[in-house]
């Protein structure tokens, strides 16, 4: 690989055994993937944050580079950390995995993290432009800030992210050039020219990850004008049933204003029809069991905006979570805090909800409560909870998931649409 003369001397060591140590791992990286030299970022995002996926190793590594004096030279951000990092004693957060998770957020702040525990950075202040490098792991971001935003990251990995903000570097590959964003797969929507309701966005997602794997897709088109909330739930679910990256959306992605432009010199290799029964069928796979007591209701995977806790506070209408059914909202710090300015706080807490921040129920020791089946409005959960959280899982819009929580069950005649004949512990 071809280095600049500051990145030899990082590799020299003359900034510091941190440094050397980062620069020494991404040589590597970018040897093994071809890349011809390092290209600068605007900012670099953790996922070597929680303690249930990143274990005592991963605790070690970021106290070794903590130790040997690393700091992030580019603004540097952190995934959802295991837990909420105030209320975990209420979360029934076991207190040895607690004292791991705070020695992780110790070592992070002594290298200047930037303690946003959210896998939203792209909405909390740290979104990046178009055509800007940048080294992100979270699958659901680099997803949404490639697809949406046109920014470029590849799906990086953990540590790589580490090493990434302390040289504020990245190897050369992948998303990171061009000519490896052009669309290989044409998917056409033959919905009858509908725009997508609110649930649909995760189903699509879900199976576009399934469908493309790691080949981009053209996407034409979106009927009618997703929210960002629609397209970060989609990009979420897509990237969580396969290595997806980034998919074009005629007339959203930046460059994808056409079809053409989004296949630049390629040809398709093959096309995929999304119909209403591709949508119902995907609606099915991502259930294990059509009708249950639900024990927990959880959302904000990816962590809930504002509109969408107002929009739990419509749907409930003043009625109180059941009896035995935990309703859990997951969100950042910042929303909360803002929810809390704005009364709605208060109002859900007296009907029974509780909401999470700086974590998730995926990476966070959910296992504990011994929940039988957790209900979501998330694609994404919905792919990992069976393994993750140890449940059954039931997809729904986020209406149902409401209904459920006041109810604390799914009765078959009120199973969501597209339910039949699911098969229990089919899914993921
Ligand atoms: Fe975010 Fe946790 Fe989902 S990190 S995307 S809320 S799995």
């Amino acid at each position: 690989m071809i280095l600049s003369k500051e990145e030899e001397a990082m590799l020299r060591g003359d900034e510091g055994e941190a440094a050397k140590l980062a620069m020494e791992i991404l040589v590597k990286v970018g040897e093994k993937f071809g890349a011809k030299r390092l290209v600068p970022v605007a900012s670099a995002h953790i996922v070597l944050a929680m303690y249930k996926s990143i274990f005592d190793a991963g605790v070690e590594v970021c106290e070794k580079f903590a130790a040997m004096g690393a700091k992030f030279c580019v603004p540097t951000t952190l995934d959802p950390s295991g837990m909420d990092t105030e209320m975990w004693r209420e979360f029934k957060t076991p207190e040895a995995y607690a004292e791991k998770q705070l020695r992780v957020a110790k070592a992070y702040e002594q290298m200047g993290a930037i303690m946003s525990w959210t896998c939203l950075p792209h909405f909390s202040g740290s979104a990046p432009r178009f055509g800007e490098h940048v080294g992100w792991t979270e699958s659901s971001a680099v997803a949404f800030i490639n697809s949406v935003l046109g920014a470029r990251s590849n799906r990086e990995t953990a540590v790589i992210d580490v090493c990434i903000g302390i040289t504020g570097r990245t190897p050369e590959y992948g998303l990171h050039l061009q000519e490896n964003r052009y669309g290989k797969v044409l998917v056409k929507m033959e919905i009858g020219g509908r725009a997508l309701e609110t649930w649909e966005y995760p189903v699509l997602g879900y199976f576009l990850g399934k469908t493309l794997g790691s080949e981009i897709g053209v996407v034409d088109a979106l009927a009618g004008s997703p929210k960002m909330d629609q397209l970060k739930s989609m990009l979420a679910a897509a990237a969580a049933s396969g290595p997806l990256a980034m998919v074009h959306l005629v007339g959203i992605t930046p460059e994808a204003r056409t079809r053409t432009e989004a296949f630049g010199p390629n040809q398709s290799t093959r096309t995929v029809t999304v119909t209403e029964e591709t949508l119902k069928t995907t609606r099915s796979e991502m259930c294990t069991v059509k009708s249950a007591k639900i024990d927990l209701v959880a959302v904000g995977c990816p962590h809930y905006s504002i509109a969408e806790i107002q929009n739990v506070v419509k749907l409930l209408a003043g009625r109180k979570v059941a009896d035995k059914t935990e309703f859990w909202i997951y969100t950042t710090k910042q929303v909360r805090d803002l929810a809390e300015r704005m009364g709605i706080l208060a109002e859900l807490s007296a009907l029974g909800v509780k909401i999470a921040t700086q974590t998730c129920m995926l990476i966070s020791p959910v296992e504990t409560w011994g929940f039988k089946t957790l209900m979501t409005d998330s694609g994404k959960c919905s792919y990992y909870a069976p393994v993750q959280c140890k449940t059954d899982v039931i997809f729904g819009s986020a209406a149902e998931c409401v209904e459920a929580a006041v109810c604390g069950q799914v009765l078959p005649q009120q199973a969501p649409s597209g339910l039949a004949g699911v098969p229990k512990g089919g899914a993921a």
